[in-house]
């Protein structure tokens, strides 16, 4: 496992179970707008790959518009990984706990790779993000998710955050994971993938201040009592007027000649 990627004792189950009910007021609608994606323009796939699973918000739309497919999901999480299997409509999936940049799952086989909120993760490691979903597509195969987005009214949101918890400093420890739509385009073309349609979602969410405070530290992995939290909850106010931005993106891996 490589150092940028956290650690599994950073999951833990009571993390995975606040995740679970926070992710419906913000990962759920991303997740929908990426099953509506692909869902009607495509043959239907026969398998599918999905990556970061967590909790399986995603992975539970996947089950519904694509009955009959060949389900395989994975989460660098045992935790996160626990919390999907035990939900009974999710029996069909097959879960693999490991990191996706270590999947050692079969080259080219995958109709459709999905992702949501999960691939800035594994920053700084992008064109080897790239380049394994290159690998376990195949020939006109897509891939169809979302990853933390970079616009000016994130910068500026880091920032807020960030002088609420060290002074002086301007950007967060997540401000690096973020992306712009163009760095995407570059590094899916750099891993041989045609960029198809990549855009920027960005949403504005007032969330109470402990809503917000949880749902930063176990979308981060890391305990609801780390450093972050004191300064959080003495340095914001009440409400916490959030900016949540997403790179949306569907490319495709080029058919062969
Ligand atoms: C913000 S959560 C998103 C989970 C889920 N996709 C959703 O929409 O609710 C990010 C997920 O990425 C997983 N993750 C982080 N690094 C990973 C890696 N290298 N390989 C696979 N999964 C990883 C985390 O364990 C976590 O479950």
């Amino acid at each position: 496992m490589r150092t940028n990627d956290p650690q599994p004792s950073q999951w833990s189950s009571r993390a995975s179970r606040a995740y679970d009910s926070l992710t419906k007021k913000i990962q759920l609608r991303n997740a929908q707008i990426i099953v509506a994606t692909v869902g009607d323009s495509e043959d239907p796939p026969r398998r599918i790959y999905e990556i970061g699973c967590g909790t399986g918000a995603l992975t539970q739309l996947i089950v519904e518009k694509w009955p009959d497919a060949d389900v395989h999901a994975s989460d660098i999480s045992p935790a996160m990984i626990d919390t999907a299997k035990s939900k009974p409509e999710l029996k069909s999936v097959t879960f693999t706990r490991c990191s996706f940049l270590e999947a050692a799952t079969e080259s080219a086989t995958y109709d459709m790779l999905l992702s949501n909120a999960a691939l800035h993760w594994m920053h700084p490691h992008y064109l080897q993000v790239f380049q394994t979903i290159n690998r376990l597509l195949r020939p006109g195969g897509v891939l169809c998710g979302s990853m933390a987005g970079r616009t000016s009214a994130t910068d500026e949101f880091d920032q807020f955050v960030a002088q609420r918890v060290v002074r002086h400093e301007n950007e967060t420890q997540f401000t690096k994971r973020r992306a712009t739509p163009a760095q995407v385009r570059r590094l899916a073309q750099g891993a041989g993938l045609i960029p198809e349609d990549v855009y920027l979602l960005e949403r504005h969410e007032e969330m109470a201040r402990l809503d917000f405070i949880s749902w930063m530290n176990v979308s981060g992995g890391r305990e609801p009592q780390d450093g972050l939290t004191a300064p959080l909850i003495r340095g914001l106010g009440d409400v916490v007027n959030v900016v949540h931005a997403s790179v949306m993106m569907l490319l495709r891996k080029p058919d062969e000649l």
